[in-house]
């Protein structure tokens, strides 16, 4: 369960997030709308610890995930997020920057990260990316 306390949060002079207040009970799905620029992703960055917020707090399971006792990284690895920019390196090409990962995070060969990114680069159309 996420539990959200009075949170809000701003840049400056920039209150972006006012007084959020709500919980999500495991197994629940929710879906936040709202314009570009309203605090939707700086929402979801409050509920991981990627930013902290102003005043108000965020629980995971009970745990306020501010306190100095928690370990964030443990409750990141439950959670997921899938980020708006793809961050690429902009000095490799398409191919390298699939490659780049598999190399240093699973220790492939550069042949063997290079036959995977191709095979991904084709099954979404872009075999010519390479
Ligand atoms: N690190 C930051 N420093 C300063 N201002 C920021 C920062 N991150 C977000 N903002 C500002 O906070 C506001 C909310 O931005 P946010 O990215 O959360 O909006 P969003 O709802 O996710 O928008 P979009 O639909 O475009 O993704 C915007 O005014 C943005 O400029
Ligand atoms: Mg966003």
């Amino acid at each position: 369960m996420i539990t959200v306390n009075h949170v809000a949060k701003s840049f400056g002079e920039n209150l972006v997030l006012s007084d959020i207040d709500f919980e999500i009970n495991d197994g629940e799905v929710v879906v936040v709308i709202g314009p570009s620029g309203s605090g939707k992703s700086t929402l979801l960055r409050c509920l991981n610890g990627l930013e902290q917020p102003t005043s108000g707090t965020v629980a995971v399971d009970g745990q306020v995930i501010s306190d100095a006792k928690v370990k964030i990284e443990k409750i990141r690895a439950k959670m997921g997020m899938v980020f708006q920019q793809f961050n690429l390196f902009p000095h490799y090409t398409v191919l390298e920057n699939i490659v780049h990962a598999p190399m240093v995070v699973k220790h492939e060969t550069r042949d063997v990260a290079t036959k995977h990114a191709k095979e991904l680069l084709r099954q979404v159309g872009l075999a010519e990316k390479n």
